[in-house]
This record gives C-alpha cells, sequence and structure tokens, in this order.
C-alpha cells in the first residue's frame, strides 16, 4: 500500500478571499458541498475577520450554516482574535486556525500587530478552544520571502512555529504567501523548522504565483512533511500581500502526489468538477 499525503483543501477560504468579484454564499455553499464528496478530511470555509478588512469573508456564518456536513470532514475557519473565534463557535466550525507571519513587515500588513502583539492575541483564543475541545491550527506565513521585508530567516520561522506549537497548536502550516520560494530556500526553512516542531506536525502552504510550489512540494515530501494545503482550480491569493498569486490547485497537487506513488484518498474526477466550479467563479472557462 502505499504511503497517504493528505491535501487540506483550503479554496473556499483562501482562494476565494482574494476574488475581486463579490461572490454569493450559495455559490461558496454549492463549491464546498462539491469539495466534500472529493473525500477531504479537512476543508478551510470560513474566516472571522473583520469584514473592514476582508469583505470577502464577511459571509462566513452563513456558509457555515448553508452547507451539507459530510461524516468525517472537518470544517475549518480562521480567527485572528477572540471576536473571530466566538463567531467560530457560535457558526459551529470544527476547528479554527490562528495565523502569525515569520516577517514583521507582513504581520503589521495582515493583522495590524507585530508578531509579539498577534501571539499575546492568540492566547485566549488557544484557552478558550481547548476548554470547549476545539482543535486550532497555526499558521506561519511569508516562511522563505515577504513583501515588505525581504527574505526571512529560516530561524525567524522556525522560532514563530515553536510558539504557535508550545501555545497548543496542533499542525503549523508554513505559508509561502507570495509563492517567491525555491525548493533550496523551502528546504533551508524546513531543516530549520523540524528542529523545534516534528515534521509530522507540519504542512506546506504554498501559493504558485511563480510556478515552483509542486516542486516546492516535492522538496518538502523529501523532508518528512506530508501535509499540503491547496485550492481547487487555483483559487486565491492574500490581499494584505502584493503580488501573490493563488494556491497550488488542488488537482494539480493530487495528480503529482499520484505521481510520486503517494495516495490521498480523493476522487480525481470530483476534484475536476470542484475545479470547473471553482474556474467558473473566477470567470473563466
Ligand atoms: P484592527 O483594525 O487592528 O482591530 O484589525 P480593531 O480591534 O481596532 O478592529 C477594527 C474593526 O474590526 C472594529 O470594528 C472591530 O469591531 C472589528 P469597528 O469598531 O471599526 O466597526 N473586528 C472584527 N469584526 C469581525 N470579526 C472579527 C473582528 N475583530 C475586530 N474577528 C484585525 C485587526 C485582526 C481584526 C484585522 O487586521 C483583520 O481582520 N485582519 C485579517 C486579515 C486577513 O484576513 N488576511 C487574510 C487571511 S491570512 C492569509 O491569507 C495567509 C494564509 O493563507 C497563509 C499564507 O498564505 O501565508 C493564512
Ligand atoms: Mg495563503
Amino acid at each position: 500500500m502505499s504511503e497517504f499525503a493528505e491535501i487540506f483543501e483550503v479554496g473556499p477560504r483562501d482562494g476565494l478571499q482574494n476574488e475581486k468579484r463579490e461572490i454569493p454564499v450559495a455559490e461558496k455553499v454549492a463549491l464546498t458541498d462539491c469539495l466534500s464528496r472529493a473525500g477531504f478530511k479537512r476543508i478551510e470555509v470560513a474566516s472571522f475577520v473583520s469584514p473592514k478588512w476582508v469583505p470577502q469573508m464577511a459571509g462566513s456564518a452563513e456558509v457555515l450554516a448553508g452547507i451539507t456536513r459530510a461524516p468525517g470532514v472537518r470544517y475549518a475557519a480562521l480567527t485572528p482574535n477572540m471576536r473571530g473565534f466566538e463567531d467560530a463557535v457560535a457558526a459551529k466550525a470544527d476547528e479554527i486556525a490562528v495565523f502569525a507571519s515569520a516577517s514583521e513587515g507582513f504581520s503589521k500588513a495582515n493583522i495590524n500587530a507585530t508578531i509579539e502583539e498577534s501571539i499575546t492575541r492568540f492566547l485566549p483564543v488557544l484557552e478558550a478552544a481547548k476548554d470547549v475541545g476545539l482543535p486550532v491550527r497555526g499558521y506561519v506565513s511569508c516562511v522563505t520571502d515577504c513583501p515588505f521585508d525581504g527574505p526571512t530567516p529560516p530561524q525567524k520561522v522556525a522560532e514563530v512555529a515553536r510558539r504557535l506549537f508550545d501555545l497548543g497548536c496542533y499542525e503549523i502550516s508554513l505559508g509561502d504567501t507570495i509563492g517567491q520560494g525555491t525548493p533550496e530556500t523551502i528546504s533551508a526553512m524546513l531543516r530549520a523548522v523540524v528542529q523545534q516542531v516534528p515534521a509530522g506536525r507540519l504542512a506546506g502552504h504554498y501559493h504558485d504565483t511563480a510556478g515552483r510550489a509542486l516542486d516546492n512540494i516535492e522538496a518538502s515530501l523529501d523532508l518528512g512533511v506530508r501535509v499540503f494545503d491547496a485550492a481547487v482550480g487555483g483559487l486565491g491569493g492574500c490581499p494584505y500581500a502584493p503580488g501573490a498569486a493563488g494556491n497550488v490547485a488542488t488537482e494539480a497537487v493530487h495528480k503529482r502526489l499520484t505521481e510520486l506513488g503517494y495516495h490521498t484518498g480523493l476522487d480525481a474526477d470530483v476534484l475536476d468538477e470542484a475545479a470547473a466550479m471553482a474556474r467558473a467563479m473566477r470567470g473563466l472557462q
């Protein structure tokens, strides 16, 4: 039996948060329901952030209320602070995520806080989540390059990842937010991070701006990472990271992992169906 590698689908959140067109809740629900049939264990569908900062995510509670929840699938939501946490609990998210940056410039631009301030903000969220038994994932952005500060030192990524892990995040997702990482810089970063957090608790979250995300996934597999975030149809970007293109496309990651001899548990036909829906949502054929 081939080894399992998991794709964590982030299209309905990371993918759609950057679309210029206002996407109706019904379309987000339809996309998520299609994805639920594909075999994912985790799908990120919501983001309880300020609607002034990311208006595209304003309907997150309605999305969580409207989807048909498939057994065994966890539906995830981003929560930058306690307000977001409370909204996520009220909307019955199955897991939440806090998001930090390894670079000060992006931290300030994205969440209006220094790295230190953001971690202080996450503390009560982690405590409250523990009280209600909600798993918390931790993101670290700009793991190789920052649009404001330039290259990110691997040690800084390792330090922020370790702090989130020590706070209780069950998995740390490492974001190449602007897709400028190379197999060399991703490997250097991972070699530093695995000194602090076991590879089995890491995920690669690679945007595909420069077309290198699949190569970066291969480099990460070599260092023991087995979870990769992706967005169906290559949807996405980050509104606070100039130049950030979409996440690596789920169907392309599935194909590459399969070619490399891993199994993902995903149904390629349903993925194609979801990718076509995602492309139509972006106004592409
Ligand atoms: P702030 O302006 O410093 O905070 O924003 P504030 O406390 O002064 O709040 C400002 C307003 O937002 C207030 O409303 C609050 O009530 C409201 P007002 O009084 O002006 O009417 N507010 C909220 N509303 C709804 N839900 C909330 C919430 N919190 C405050 N949870 C804040 C700080 C963190 C809120 C803001 O900066 C923010 O929402 N940032 C989110 C940015 C974002 O979502 N970025 C994209 C996601 S991260 C990403 O894509 C990267 C990732 O994919 C990994 C990678 O690729 O690297 C994860
Ligand atoms: Mg992202």
